[in-house]
């Protein structure tokens, strides 16, 4: 496995790949992998010769009073985990990545400014850059990402068709806790009741399927009973409760046969997502 921090080495190596026709599969992360993360990189591995991972905090989807200091970071336990079925970590340095001049930044409109994107004003504008440097820099035939973040998902998936990256991408299942809480590195800044209570995420989406299942449809309806559970929960504020289509993430008034459950909530201070497919039948 070969750790690359300079953007023109890699650049070489994987001009050297693709002369030799390797298929390349990119895995974008912010480290502090855990089972979710790896789920992707096992699943490149599988369909792709070569399998880059690249692990970049990348300070420009931090909003000023976010946690981008305090992001857990630990290298030396994520080359640990990568090892045997990455080939490439691909670890940038912010300067490198963005030199001080750098003043060109990729936007998704629309879809970028609702839902995270309206709490977190800008973030997806950070995303979106880094991707598209990651897919110029790296240039995957395959690229990967996780369910847990349908927003960035979808806005992605957008990106490469409007600017037309020769990628396909690939989004893969949410990877959960025992309890059914959504893996994240965010996790980490949970205390032990914190981490307890964050598991009315879970239990909200499983009810609102139930739901569903049992002939209700009315989006707001849905949303009223989840906000009410999840209000019970002293440690839980809910930034937002979304019913949207899967696509366009609309919101939608009625669910007829399927729709995307969406939820943002706080635990004490730290903001959780998570996010199911609700279907009729
Ligand atoms: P990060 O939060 O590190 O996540 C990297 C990838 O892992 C994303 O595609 C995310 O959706 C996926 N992932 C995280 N938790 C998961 C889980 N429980 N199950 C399945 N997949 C999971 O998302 C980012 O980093 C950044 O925004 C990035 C795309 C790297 C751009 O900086």
């Amino acid at each position: 496995m070969k750790i690359v921090k300079k953007i023109s080495i890699l650049q070489k190596e994987v001009s050297r790949l693709k002369r030799g026709g390797r298929r390349i599969g990119l895995v974008p992360t912010m480290g502090y992998l855990h089972e979710g993360h790896l789920s992707l990189v096992r699943f490149a591995s599988k369909e792709n010769d070569v399998v880059v991972v690249s692990i970049f905090v990348n300070p420009t989807q931090f909003g000023p009073h976010e946690d981008l200091q305090k992001y857990p970071r630990d290298l030396k336990k994520d080359l640990r985990l990568l090892k045997g079925f990455c080939d490439i970590v691909f670890t940038p340095v912010p300067k490198d990545m963005y030199p001080r001049d750098s003043c060109t930044f990729v936007e998704v409109r629309g879809t970028s400014d609702i839902l995270c994107g309206s709490t977190r004003k800008g973030h997806f504008i950070g995303v979106t850059t880094v991707v598209a440097k990651l897919f110029n820099i790296v240039l995957p035939d395959n690229a990967y990402f996780g369910q847990k973040d349908a927003q960035q998902a979808a806005i992605i998936k957008k990106m490469a068709r409007d600017l037309n990256f020769p990628v396909k991408i690939t989004v893969l299942p949410i990877v959960r806790d025992k309890d059914g809480l959504a893996l994240s590195s965010r996790n980490s800044y949970l205390s032990d009741n914190e981490r307890r209570d964050a598991v009315v995420l879970f239990q909200a989406l499983r009810s609102a399927q139930r739901l569903v299942k049992q002939g209700a449809k009315d989006s707001v309806k849905i949303k009223d009973i989840l906000a009410d559970f999840i209000g019970r929960t002293p440690s839980a504020r809910i930034d937002y409760i979304e019913i949207v289509d899967q696509d366009t993430l609309e919101s939608v008034k009625a669910i007829e046969r399927q729709a995307l459950l969406l939820l943002a909530v706080y635990i004490g201070k730290t903001r959780l997502i998570d996010n199911a497919v609700l279907k009729t039948r």
